[in-house]
């Protein structure tokens, strides 16, 4: 429950990379603010950014000046010369980056006088499904809160998170999607070595993905309830899901994430601590 509404439809939004993720950004975001500027270097990147709904352009500082809210959607290694560029057009405004890795205190530091904030979408947001964790400091005015809130909502559901959450969220949340995919993947593979056809079954394998989902989403109940609730005794169920403890595949699941999130520890320690280097700030206690 917010204080503010945020009304998104007067705002300019610069978003600074019209890549994979800021043209999900320029999709979702055209027409209900005022107006979308998009960034990038090549021209192909221009064009697609264009014909998605924003006013193209080659000035990361022109664009930054001309927002209220700029999104930072750059790969890490482009992202120091961008905060070079935008360092100075952005005080008072709403900065967001979207940049794996780099820490809040870090782009706080070259950015004086801009409200800043991290977060992390993923790649659902082409369908409004991203569940976009946004990093809490505590101190943020309600109504740059409730700007952050409304933009992010065109992407899917937003969760305030403690910052130090974004690097497993990353290996959870971010890296999900290719998880769910593997996971449908091995399903549908199964049937077709039972011999049904492939088009058919990956079909039904989603229609019980999304359903279940929808299922589990609908209630407040454990999954292991829905789990028990189609597991007839000596039926089909209880003999796959033996196969499930055979095999290790829940174990395997846990352990995935953990060494995803793992992961994203280690690459976000890095890539701030060689942004901070690109920088010229000073290295920061671990
Ligand atoms: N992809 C995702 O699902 C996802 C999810 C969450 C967060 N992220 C984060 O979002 C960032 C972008 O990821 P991505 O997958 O969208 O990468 P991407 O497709 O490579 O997009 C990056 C874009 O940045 C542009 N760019 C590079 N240097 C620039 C500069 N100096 N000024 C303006 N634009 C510049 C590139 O333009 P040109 O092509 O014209 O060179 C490119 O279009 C990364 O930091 C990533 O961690 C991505």
């Amino acid at each position: 429950m917010w204080l503010f509404q945020a009304d998104l439809s007067g705002l300019r939004v610069a978003v600074l990379g019209a890549g994979k993720i800021g043209s999900v950004f320029i999709e979702r975001l055209s027409g209900h603010v005022r107006e979308v500027l998009a960034t990038g270097r090549r021209p192909e990147t221009l064009a697609r950014a264009e014909e998605l709904g924003a006013t193209p352009l080659r000035d990361n500082a022109r664009a930054a000046s001309l927002a209220d809210v700029v999104i930072v959607s750059v790969k890490p290694h482009h992202l120091p010369e961008v905060l070079r560029e935008i360092h100075g057009h952005v005080s008072g405004k709403i900065v967001v980056s979207i940049v794996a890795g780099v820490r809040r205190a870090t782009l706080q530091e070259v950015l004086e006088g801009a409200t800043v904030f991290r977060a992390m979408p993923n790649i659902n947001a082409r369908v409004g499904g991203s569940a976009t964790a946004v990093a809490d400091s505590g101190d943020y005015d309600p109504k740059s809160r409730a700007v952050v809130e409304a933009l992010f909502s065109r992407l899917g559901s937003v969760y305030w998170v403690p910052e130090e959450w974004l690097d497993p969220w990353t290996g959870l949340v971010g890296s999900g999607p290719a998880y769910i995919a593997e996971i449908i993947d091995g399903l549908v593979l199964g049937a077709v070595s039972m011999g049904l056809p492939r088009e058919v079954v990956y079909r039904a394998v989603l229609d019980t993905l999304k359903a279940t989902a929808e299922l589990l989403a609908n209630s407040d109940r454990h999954p292991a309830v829905l789990r028990d609730e189609v597991t007839t005794p000596a039926g089909t169920t209880i003999h796959g899901l033996k196969k499930f403890e055979e095999m290790g595949v829940k174990a395997a699941l846990m352990s995935v994430v953990e060494a995803a999130s793992v992961r994203g520890k280690e690459l976000g320690d890095a890539i701030d601590a060689e942004v901070r280097r690109r920088l010229g700030l000073a290295r920061r206690e671990r």
